[in-house]
């Protein structure tokens, strides 16, 4: 189920850089995504494309394997796709989708490729146009699973700043959000980009948590324990979800339709919820496991 897989942690790995490829097996990501855009001087492109398409072909452990491509009208984007289609990867992450057509295109030419069906496309909204048109992007391709935020490109073209709290880039993360969740879509915040700040990232990990993202993405290995912790559900998440779904479960046998827990009126759409958060936390474990 897209809605219970974990993707707490997405480390983005250069794909030129052999050494960074080798330790993916052993790290704790629940998703790497190997890059062949803004990490990859255009000297090295063709290179890391061998490379990192190799070794995905290898096997690079248990996390969900992305591949991201270079944008539609660089030299390198047909060849990229061409070999995404025959990578092996789970996705093929755009960079700055500005439109459905960019989807459109780009799921054309995977299925040209041979593209297998299950590969899917996950777009980066990372572009003013991107975010005002964030929902009709995540309408556009029937391979589409995941948004995600690309907050170091956007903070540049909106010639914002980087602030502590983010206020700069809220409108543009709520509304990545807003837009994955009406389609249905997964939806990973941007990265924080102080790597001494543990705090900092802490903070923003929560704050991504809070808005709805199921997962941040990230560019150092030494992030991904932050991460992980801030989007698992917790303890008292987790009890709390339990005892909601056992007190409506006895409640209905009672016939009664609403119930109280912890002082809290609970309805339908909160056991939802407490659902999925079970079975997040279940996914999470057997991950582990
Ligand atoms: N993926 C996998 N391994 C990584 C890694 C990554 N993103 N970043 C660092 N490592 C490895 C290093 O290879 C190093 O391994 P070693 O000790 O076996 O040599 C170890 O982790 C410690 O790395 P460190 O020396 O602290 O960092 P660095 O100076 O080598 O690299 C960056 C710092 C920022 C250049 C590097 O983390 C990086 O390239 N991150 C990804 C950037 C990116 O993809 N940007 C595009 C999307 S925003
Ligand atoms: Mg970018």
């Amino acid at each position: 189920m897209n809605d219970v897989r974990p993707r707490r942690s997405a480390l983005y790995v250069p794909g030129a850089n052999a050494r960074a490829l080798e330790k993916i097996p052993g790290l704790d990501a629940d998703v790497v995504i190997v890059d062949l855009e803004d990490a990859v001087a255009p000297a090295a492109k063709e290179e890391a494309r061998a490379a990192a398409v190799a070794a995905i072909r290898r096997g690079l452990g248990r996390a969900e394997i992305v591949l991201r491509v270079n944008g539609g009208g660089t030299p390198w984007a047909e060849a990229d796709l061409a070999a995404a289609a025959s990578s092996g990867a789970a996705a093929v992450l755009l960079p700055k989708v500005d439109g459905p057509e960019v989807l459109r295109d780009a799921e054309r030419r995977l299925a040209a490729a041979g593209a297998p069906g299950s590969m899917a496309l996950w777009a980066m909204i990372e572009t003013p146009r991107g975010v005002l048109r964030a929902a009709e992007v995540a309408l556009a391709s029937p391979r589409l699973a995941c948004l995600v935020a690309g907050t170091s490109d956007l903070v540049k073209d909106l010639r914002a700043r980087h602030t502590p709290g983010r206020t700069e880039v809220l409108v543009a993360l709520s509304t990545i959000v807003l837009a994955a969740r009406a389609s249905g879509l997964a939806a990973l915040d941007g990265v924080h980009l102080d790597l001494a700040d543990d705090a900092g990232l802490a903070a923003a990990c929560r704050q991504g948590r809070d808005l709805g993202f199921d997962g941040k993405t990230l560019i150092h290995p030494w992030t991904i324990a932050a991460a992980n912790l801030a989007f698992t559900p917790g303890d008292d998440e987790l009890g709390l979800a339990r005892r909601i779904i056992q007190a409506h479960a006895e409640a209905e046998a009672a016939g009664r339709g609403v119930v109280v827990v912890d002082g809290r009126l609970v309805e339908s759409l909160h056991v939802a919820e407490a659902h999925r958060v079970v079975a997040l936390a279940a996914a999470i474990a057997a991950r582990r496991g």
